[in-house]
């Protein structure tokens, strides 16, 4: 483990960088700011290290322009809309920050908070305990939301990510990890190759708000129920991609919600032969392509980040959930603990 200083928050509080590297040489690096993945190098079918995730050189670039790179999304991963619910009878109104609605937990989400950081070491590896605590009012929530996110990285080139949360007055919590990847380690990813653990997903309204139905995606350009380059359908005559330029959806994984850890995704990247397994204990799996990309945001090693160079794999429960009450509840109450566990399984595979 390596802690070297990243950078300084605009009211001078230092932010740190801590790196880890494994067994295998790969590395991951890490942030206090967002709780930020900020890199990671893994191997190619060559043996070649590459990063795999998009992001900055310094915080800089994070404090300025991040289109949440990397970062842990809370209280509330995605859209609830109109940045209103109820609850228990009284109604809430969160910052609103995309056009009318409320995303990813508000102007300043966890994204931009800076957390206190703890590396540790275990049996499997080695990694970072980030603890945050939302204060009663943070973004119009309610509650003082105390977070704690794991980072284990271990020697088998799992980035285990764990969330825990408690509060003292009932809130909606949905935390995820906005890490955008690229297996080949550059250009667009419409080639690599992706499977969802998913028979269904929840379709959206022209402003990505959840209709509340589950809408099977057999015969859809929905359906990576096996493994479909992500390209071969996004250009597709779809209301659907069209609403959201294309990918921007959240899958309805099998087992639903309080399943076990069961894998949701597979990527592969055929050049590379990169490969990215997801499991997860979350009933939702948001896919996200890239489409907001557009080649004005300038990342590491000065590298252009054009449309769709990138893409996310959110495990989360159902956007706005609070409004549609057919989907599992994301209410935390005082004396529950918020628990949610997601591993990122890199390896490679031989060409076919
Ligand atoms: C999520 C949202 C997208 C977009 C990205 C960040 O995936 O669903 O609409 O906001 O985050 O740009």
């Amino acid at each position: 483990m390596k802690q070297t200083p990243f950078g300084t928050m605009p009211d001078g509080t230092a932010v740190d960088l801590f790196t880890f590297d494994n067994t295998n040489g790969s590395r991951l690096a890490v942030t206090n700011y967002g709780g930020i993945i900020t890199s990671l190098l893994v191997r190619d079918r060559a043996g070649n290290l590459g990063d795999v995730v998009l992001g900055f050189d310094s915080l800089t670039g994070y404090l300025e322009r991040s289109p949440y790179f990397g970062a842990i999304v809370g209280r509330y991963a995605n859209r609830i809309s109109e940045g209103r619910f109820a609850l228990d009878g009284a109604t809430y109104r969160l910052e609103r920050n995309d056009g009318p609605h409320h995303l990813h937990g508000g102007i300043r989400g966890f994204d931009k908070a800076v957390w206190a950081a703890e590396p540790f070491e275990n049996a499997r590896g080695r990694g970072l305990v980030l603890r945050h605590v939302s204060p009663d009012g943070d973004e119009g929530y309610l509650g003082t939301l105390t977070a704690e996110v794991r980072y284990l990285f271990t020697d088998a080139d799992e980035l285990v990510v764990e969330y825990e949360a408690t509060t003292d007055a009932p809130t909606p919590v949905n935390l995820t990890q906005h890490s955008y990847f690229n297996l080949a380690g550059g250009g667009d990813i419409l080639g690599h190759e992706l499977m969802l653990a998913a028979d269904a997903f929840t379709p959206v309204d022209s402003t990505l708000i959840p209709t509340g139905e589950f809408a099977p995606v057999a015969g859809t350009p929905f359906d990576f129920r096996v493994l479909t380059p992500i390209g071969a359908r996004i250009g597709a005559r779809d209301r659907q991609l069209e609403y959201a330029g294309g990918y921007d959806h959240t899958f309805v994984l099998r087992g639903g919600p309080g399943a076990a850890l069961r894998q949701a995704a597979q990527v592969v990247e055929p050049s590379t032969g990169r490969t990215l397994d997801v499991s997860t204990t979350e009933p939702g799996l948001h896919f996200y392509s890239g489409n907001f990309l557009d080649g004005t945001v300038t990342g590491k090693g000065g590298r252009v980040y054009h449309h769709r160079t990138g893409f996310s794999l959110e495990t989360q429960h159902y956007p706005d959930s609070p409004n549609q009450p057919q989907f599992p509840s994301t209410i935390l109450r005082p004396g529950e603990r918020y628990l949610s566990r997601t591993v990122f399984a890199f390896s490679v595979t031989s060409p076919v």
